[in-house]
């Protein structure tokens, strides 16, 4: 085990009727004008924009309503809602909504707090991050973590990248699983997708003496593999959702890695196809996982793929070469069965040409300047 720091300040408030906390949780960590993040409209339709702006106005506090982040969101309109938090005077951001609405919210938060910075240069490691507005967040989809996590993914033109920073950690997280009954079923597999990705590419790394963060991660899988079809099937499922719900907050908090070595090898993946073809996330991390775990499961004599196989998968095969095959083709169906793509052609694209492949691996190298993974290096010839 490596030694490793884990700080998890964000409250969680977790359960149905959660939401009803939201003014109070604003006014303990000092907010009065609350700038209101969300996307597209989901949260608009659904009421919950109008029940949360009610809430706060009741609760003596402003709220300044910042609608149309979109998936895979902007760099372009993080700006404009940091500049209209500022002429707001605005002292708190409330994200409602998933990833795109909560990660628009970190990056309006870092604007708002360092108005002579140019935002972007947080992402490119230009700037240190060293002040930031609190954020706070009720979540409506389990998939990207960001309701707990250190890290806000934005694209700008055709790059999509991460930028973890403690301060990236919102102050609070709402997660009542009612609020994710309306969800699409297309969102649904591509939110379970996610959740199991963010702690396989914390699992598969080069530390093997590992045995509680294992053990944990081993369980969350297991779970979200157990509850991720039954809310596919009916959102309204509040068990399955409830699961889900809190596996997608754990899964991505670090506490599925402690100790390890980040790999996300497939999330770099994905993040160069989603800035090439605008795709959702989670299609992004299905397509690659098969042939980046057929690639890689040799490295290490097959034996983590083999633990993966048996721990997760219940597979009973003396040998650790068959118990690994066995344990990616499992996932791979399980993938399939979600209705998920499990290869680069099933984005809808066709089959990709040699030019697509070596963009995207420039992409993922940032231009040629990066390897990926930890379990196993990729140079950028691998990606
Ligand atoms: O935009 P609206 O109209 O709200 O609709 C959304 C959107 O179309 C809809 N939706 C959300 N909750 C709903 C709902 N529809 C009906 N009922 C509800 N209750 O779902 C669609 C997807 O929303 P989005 O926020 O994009 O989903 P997700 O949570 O998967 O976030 C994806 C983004 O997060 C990033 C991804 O790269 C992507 O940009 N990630 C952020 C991470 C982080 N900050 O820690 C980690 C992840 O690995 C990921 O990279
Ligand atoms: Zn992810």
């Amino acid at each position: 085990m490596e030694s490793f720091v884990y700080h998890m300040p964000t409250e969680i408030r977790f359960g149905p009727g959660s939401e009803d906390g939201a003014a109070e949780l604003v006014r303990k960590y000092g907010g009065r004008r609350v700038l209101v993040v969300y996307g597209g409209g989901s949260a608009v339709k659904s009421g919950l924009i109008g029940r949360l702006t009610a809430q706060l106005e009741a609760g003596g506090l402003t709220a300044v309503p910042f609608g149309g982040a979109q998936p895979n969101p902007r760099l372009a309109h993080a700006r404009e809602g940091a500049a209209l938090a500022r002429a707001q005077d605005v002292d708190f951001i409330l994200a409602v909504g998933g990833g795109s609405a909560i990660d628009t919210a970190k990056a309006i938060a870092h604007g708002t707090a360092n108005p002579g910075v140019e935002l972007w240069d947080f992402w490119l490691g230009k700037a240190a991050l060293t002040r930031t507005t609190p954020v706070g967040v009720v979540l409506t989809i389990p998939a990207a973590g960001s309701e707990t996590s250190d890290s806000a993914v934005l694209t700008n033109g055709d790059a999509k990248r991460g930028l973890n920073s403690s301060f990236n950690r919102p102050v609070f997280a709402i997660l009542d699983p009612r609020l994710a009954a309306t969800l699409p079923k297309f969102q649904v597999a591509c939110g379970v997708t996610d959740i199991l990705m963010h702690t396989l590419d914390r699992y598969f790394n080069p530390v093997s003496d590992n045995e509680t963060t294992d053990a944990l991660a081993e369980a969350l899988l297991r779970t979200v593999l157990r509850n991720g079809p039954a809310a596919l099937e009916n959102p309204g499922n509040l068990h399955a959702m409830s699961e889900l719900m809190w596996c997608g907050s754990l899964s991505h908090n670090g506490l599925t890695g402690l100790g390890g070595k980040k790999d996300f090898a497939v999330h770099q993946l994905g993040h160069a196809i989603s800035a090439k073809y605008d795709v959702a996330h989670g299609v992004s991390l299905s397509a690659v996982w098969p042939a980046w775990a057929r690639y890689v499961a040799g490295s290490d004599g097959f034996r983590r793929f083999a633990q993966f196989a048996r721990q997760v998968w219940a597979v009973d095969e003396a040998g650790d070469e068959a118990a690994a095959r066995l344990g990616i083709e499992r996932q791979t169906a399980f993938f399939r069965s979600l209705g998920m793509p499990v290869s680069l052609p099933e984005l809808g694209f066709g089959v990709l040409t040699e030019g697509d492949l070596a963009d995207l691996a420039a992409r993922c190298s940032y231009g040629h300047s990066r390897t990926i993974g930890s379990f196993r290096v990729l140079d950028e010839a691998a990606m």
